[in-house]
């Protein structure tokens, strides 16, 4: 954690103790410290030389899908050695003392495999699959990771990741809850988000016009640091558990 913050990380304290509802907006740089790599940096941003925004793509995947399997099985793989870290646990901490509602961006389910429950997966999650042709979806926790997972046992259509691509809507539902979240919380924490992708990015922004102070937790500076009420620069894995201390 960078020197000096003691001040911020006492205030957002207080406004955590004062507040009544708080929301979460987590993105890859929560998972850093679980040892999954972050979208536009590394492993995720290099693999095999194509970019996250040619791999997540129906165009891709009608194309090769099993190019774009491949690249989620991988990433299956990468989460499947990851644990929830300090960040992860704290916030299941943080809920059992206020009304915490955690949306997240991230795709690895590492949130609930901590144990928060409620979580909105704005982006779907790595794990599920979802058969072309009839929408079911399935968990395929316990599949290979060295094959394209087997077709809808329902139907026979293919199945693609349950995940959002490039290009898509998101799921209206889960958009809503979290745009509900954002204008009623006390206070907004956006952790580990380079604060790109809309329309989660805007999320920070509703909140902060419907009075709730606004606290990035990022090592970096990013595009909702002018959004924030207050920055706290370090890892969220060091960050949340000062918080919750
Ligand atoms: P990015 O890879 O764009 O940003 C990760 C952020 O995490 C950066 O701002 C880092 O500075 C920060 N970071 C790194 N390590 C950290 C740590 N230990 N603690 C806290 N922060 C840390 O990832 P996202 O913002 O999640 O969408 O990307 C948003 C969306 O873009 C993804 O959900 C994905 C992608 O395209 C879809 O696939 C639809």
């Amino acid at each position: 954690m960078a020197d000096g913050q003691e001040p911020a990380i006492d205030e957002v304290r207080a406004r955590l103790a004062a507040a009544r509802t708080v929301g979460l907006l987590s993105g890859a740089g929560i998972s850093a410290e679980s040892g999954v790599p972050t979208f536009r940096s590394g492993q995720v941003a290099l693999w095999e030389d194509r970019r996250p925004e040619d791999l997540a793509r129906m165009e891709t995947f009608r194309q090769d899908p099993g190019l774009v399997w491949r690249w989620y099985l991988w990433r299956r793989g990468l989460v499947a050695k990851a644990s929830p870290n300090a960040g992860h646990v704290a916030l299941v901490e943080l809920a059992r003392r206020l009304e915490l509602t955690v949306i997240t961006q991230n795709v690895d389910g590492l949130h609930d495999r901590a144990g928060s429950t409620g979580v909105i997966e704005l982006h779907g999650n790595l794990w599920r699959s979802r058969c072309m042709g009839c929408g079911r979806t399935r968990n395929d926790f316990s599949a290979r990771l060295d094959v394209m997972p087997a077709d809808c046992a329902h139907c026979r259509s293919p199945v693609r990741p349950d995940v959002v691509w490039f290009g898509e809507a998101l799921n209206t539902t889960l958009l809503d809850r979290a745009f509900r979240t954002a204008c009623v919380s006390d206070v907004f924490l956006v952790v580990g988000t380079s604060g790109v992708v809309q329309p989660a990015a805007s999320l920070a922004a509703i909140a902060r016009e419907n009075g709730a102070f606004v606290v990035e937790i990022n090592p970096e500076p990013t595009a909702l640091s002018q959004v924030a009420s207050v920055s706290l620069r370090g890892k969220a894995g060091e960050v949340l558990p000062a918080l919750v201390a």
